[in-house]
């Protein structure tokens, strides 16, 4: 196992423990559990109250995402979606309301600690129409063509394949299936020391791509109407404590830094005729 992904398995491994063992539900930032300031303007505000209010509070204080990819794309009673890196389940509890008894929700994820925190939530939810894998990414454990939408939350950026993860997400998905996720992308150069230092602002451990170059690599993977939108820019401002405590010389680098990263939008679809 590569070195990346053994330290995003013991990563959020630990969220998920923590998670789990709290009597409270505890709001969990992206650095886990125990309130670091850094994840706030990450992961604050991005369901609704209704969505909120209609789900386990344990899932809902779980929740690790920078957007919210269910409202990226109109789900319909009886299709199956895949969430990639699923979490504690948020995005699968609330798809599988959209879906209904005759849709399926399944929701990957290769970290034990929370496919456990995921079930607990299932039950929680009492979700029957949903099931949690284990599995990475890079190699999908579902069928060529099976899959009608793949949504994800803030999961692409960590890994050290994203080729790999878009050409598995291209071949379950069904011909004509949609590709609706929220990531953390950077716009344009940023020098090597900022991009590492908002890397751990923004996930700990993270490598998100340049917009043009996630755009490329979809249609290379295959996919057309290809879109990156960015809808939260963050500003020096969010990460400036965080990043001087990690050394980083924000005054010096305000410039690059500020409005470099951005939580995005990114939706394509697979080819009717593929
Ligand atoms: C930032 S959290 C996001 C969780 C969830 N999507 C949410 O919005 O709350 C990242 C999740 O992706 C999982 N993950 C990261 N890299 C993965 C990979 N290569 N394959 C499968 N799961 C992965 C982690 O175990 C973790 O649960």
């Amino acid at each position: 196992m590569s070195d990346v992904r053994q330290a995003v398995k013991e990563k959020y491994g630990a969220i998920a423990s923590a998670v789990r063992e709290s009597s409270q539900p505890a709001k969990v930032g992206c650095c886990g559990p125990t309130a670091c300031g850094c994840g706030d303007p990450i992961t604050s505000n991005l369901y609704s109250d209704a969505e909120r209010g209609d789900l386990p509070g344990e899932a809902v204080a779980a929740s690790l995402g920078c957007g919210n990819p269910t409202a990226l794309v109109a789900l319909e009673p009886g299709q199956i979606v895949l969430d990639l890196g699923s979490g504690g389940g948020i995005d699968v509890l609330l798809s599988s309301k959209r879906v209904g008894p005759t849709g399926k929700v399944f929701g990957l994820d290769m970290t034990d600690e929370m496919l456990a925190l995921a079930r607990d939530n299932q039950r929680r939810a009492g979700a029957t129409n949903v099931e949690f894998l284990k599995g990475t990414i890079e190699a999908i454990p579902l069928p060529d063509n099976s899959v009608d939408v793949i949504i994800s939350n803030c999961v692409i950026n960590l890994s050290s394949d994203k080729d790999a993860v878009l050409r598995e997400a291209f071949r379950v998905l069904k011909p004509g299936g949609r590709f609706a996720v929220s990531d953390v992308v950077v716009r344009g150069e940023v020098p090597a020391d900022v991009r590492r230092g908002m890397e751990l602002w923004v996930g700990c451990i993270a490598g998100a791509l340049e917009d043009r170059e996630y755009e490329t690599k979809l249609r290379a993977a295959g996919f057309e109407h290809v879109e990156v939108e960015p809808w939260r820019v963050y500003r020096v401002d969010d990460a400036r404590a965080f990043l001087a405590e990690s050394g980083v010389d924000v005054e010096r680098l305000a410039p690059e830094i500020d409005g470099r990263f951005a939580s995005a939008f990114i939706r394509a679809t697979k080819p009717a005729a593929a």
